[in-house]
This record gives C-alpha cells, structure tokens and sequence, in this order.
C-alpha cells in the first residue's frame, strides 16, 4: 500500500512554478537564447570531459571559475558565488536570509520564483504593487520598507514578465529604507543600458544575480551567479550544499568565458529583432511594454488573448500565456527569437488578430 504523507504547511498552500511545454517548430516562451552556444565550445568540452579526476569531489570553493567570473566584471573572486542557475543563486540566499518570521518583498507583477522560494522556506511573502502601466513608484518602496522592514527584497531589472527597465532612482531609493539584503536579478541585464554591479561595496546588502542561461546560450548547462559583498558570499556558503558544483560545470563554464564575444554581438540581433517585433505590434493597435530583456510583453486587446494564445499555437508557435496570472490579464509575453522564428510569430499574429 503506498502511503500518503502530507507535505509542510507551506508546501500544501502551493501550486509549484510551471511552465507548461508544447512540442512546436517556434518555441517563444521561457526567454532562452534562439542560438546555440559557439561551435568551439561544444568542441572544448571533449578536452573538459577528459581533464577530470571524476573519483574526486569538485573543487568546493570553484576557484577557478570564480575567479574568471569576477574578472569579467573587475570585482574580487571573494565577491562571487556561483550555483545551479540564478534560480539556485537566489534559493541560496533566502535560505540564508529568509525564513520563518522573516518577510521577503516583491514588487508585483514580477518573476514569480522570489515569492515561490521565499514562500518554501517559511517566509511571509509580502507584495508592494506597481502602477497600472507596470512602473513602479518610489514612494510604494519606501511605503513597503517601513512597513514590513523585509529581510530580503527583490528588484528585477529589466523585469519579467515587463519587460521594463528600472530607473536608477527606484535602486537609490530602495537602498536607502530598506532594512535588510537588497537583490537586483539582472537575468536580461545585457540587454538593458545599465547594471548595478558597479554599486556593489562591502558596505552595502546588495546583491546583483546573473545567469548564463539567457544571453550566454547556456540554459542547459544551469549556472548562474551572484556579485556581493564578500561578508554575503561567505554566509551564502554557510547555508548551501558541500560540492553543489560539479567539476564539469567549473570547466565547462570556465571555457565558455573565452567565448563571450562571440555571444554577446548576438545581443545587438536580439536588439533590432526586438525592436521589429515592438513596432509591427504597434502597427496593430496591440499594446506593448517598452522591452529592456529578450522578450516582449503585449495586451492583443481586440481579440481575448486565450484565443490569439491559441490560434498561434495552431501555427506552430508557442508564446506565455500570461493573460491568468494576477495584475496581467489579457497579456502574452513573447520571447526574441532568430529572425526567422520572428517573422514567423508575426505572421501568426497578424492571422490570429485578422
Ligand atoms: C528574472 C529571472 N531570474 C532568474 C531566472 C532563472 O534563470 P536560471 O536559468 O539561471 O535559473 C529567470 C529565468 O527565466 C528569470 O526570468
């Protein structure tokens, strides 16, 4: 007989983080990279495979990968921590920070993992909102600082599923009346006009997360990082699992750093790609969020957004549907494909909306 046990309290209150996957030929919906990552790479990694004394441990503090992360970004190797996708980066740290009889703030509509983990490890969620056109206001952040004093919050920039870019201002402001560790994810950073890893000091809680999954094309591969403090990326070693890295993730992400130029001028086709899907969106009375990321999120407003949802899948093209989740109704959000996925998704649009 198999028994039935009960999860946590916490765990019963939850739905879990889905995103449902449809075997399409145009897959628009989880903002990975169209491209696959450089020839020479996949090439590189048969040397890696070969490098490794797989009867031992991985290097447990990943020296080496830490190092060349933090000359990426001119920052001491002690200001980096590296994990499993920037999703684990930021379970690490509210492992470390959040917790019961602690709160976590987001501001709503954002990427709803924050609230997910911190929600699994016994935290009080607590939500500060945006205006209806998904800004956020300074005066809503310092209203959330003083009333809840979180332990961690969290600022998305450019945010998902918006799109938008925050204002540097909204950054000073939070930094200024929060209480506790401030985290900028900064998953679509490289294609915004602004980071705040050159904010990052020994004397503020700030942390900035970034991942290789988005601009890298390494979404496979699951690794993303944090810059901090030294102070955070000690305690985050505190709370995470021994050896979380494995030996062939350290090499394989160390070799992947010799191919970042290569990866990053596809960041100017994403650029335009983006800027075409924007204006054709224009074009059809469709309302569009102004896109610092990957994506772009859009209202259809003529027709219910299910149905457009629909009738794309139906050409073969997969987009988030959005138009359920709170404060987002009658949205869809598209991720940047290769020129060609585009036109396609274009197409599509123009017929559902026809
Ligand atoms: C804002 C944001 N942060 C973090 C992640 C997680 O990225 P990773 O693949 O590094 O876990 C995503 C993935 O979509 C994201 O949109």
């Amino acid at each position: 007989m198999t028994e039935v046990f009960t999860p946590r309290e916490q765990i019963q209150a939850m739905a879990g983080y889905h995103s449902p996957q449809v075997d399409v030929p145009v897959r628009l919906n989880t903002n990975e990279s169209p491209f696959p990552p450089p020839a020479g790479w996949v090439e590189a990694l048969t040397e890696v495979v070969t490098s490794i004394e797989w009867n031992r441990y991985p290097d447990r503090s990943a020296q080496k990968l830490r190092e060349v992360i933090a000359q990426r970004h001119g920052v001491d190797p002690s200001m980096v921590f590296v994990a499993n996708g920037s999703n684990e980066v930021l379970q690490t740290i509210l492992l470390t920070y959040a917790g019961h009889g602690r709160a976590v703030a987001t501001f709503e509509p954002t990427y709803q993992m924050y609230a997910q983990i911190a929600r699994v490890t016994g935290a009080e969620v607590v939500i500060g909102e945006r205006r209806a056109d998904m800004t956020l206001d300074a005066h809503e952040i310092e209203r959330v600082m003083q009333k809840h004093a979180p332990a961690v919050t969290f600022l998305c920039n450019p945010n998902n599923p918006t799109g938008l870019v925050e204002p540097r201002e909204n950054l000073d402001v939070l930094l200024e009346s929060a209480t506790g560790i401030v985290v900028v994810d900064e998953a679509y950073a490289e294609f915004a006009d602004w980071s705040a890893i050159d904010m990052v000091s020994d004397t503020r809680p700030l942390a900035v997360t970034r991942t290789f999954s988005k601009t890298l094309s390494m979404a496979a591969l699951r690794v993303g990082y944090v810059v901090a403090p030294a102070w955070m990326v000690e305690q985050l070693n505190i709370a995470v699992l021994p050896y979380h890295l494995d030996s062939f993730k350290q090499a394989a992400t160390v070799a992947a750093l010799s191919f970042t130029a290569e990866m990053e001028e596809r960041v100017q086709l994403i650029k335009s790609e983006r800027a075409r899907i924007e204006s054709k969106l224009l074009s059809h009375n469709i309302q569009v969020w102004p896109s610092g990321a990957n994506f772009v999120l859009f209202r259809p407003q003529a027709r219910p957004a299910k149905e457009v949802w629909e009738s794309l899948l139906r050409d073969g093209v997969l987009v988030r549907d959005c138009s359920s989740w709170a404060r987002l109704e009658g949205c869809l959000r598209v991720t940047v494909g290769t020129p060609d996925e585009n036109s396609q998704f274009l197409a599509a649009i123009e017929k559902a909306l026809a």
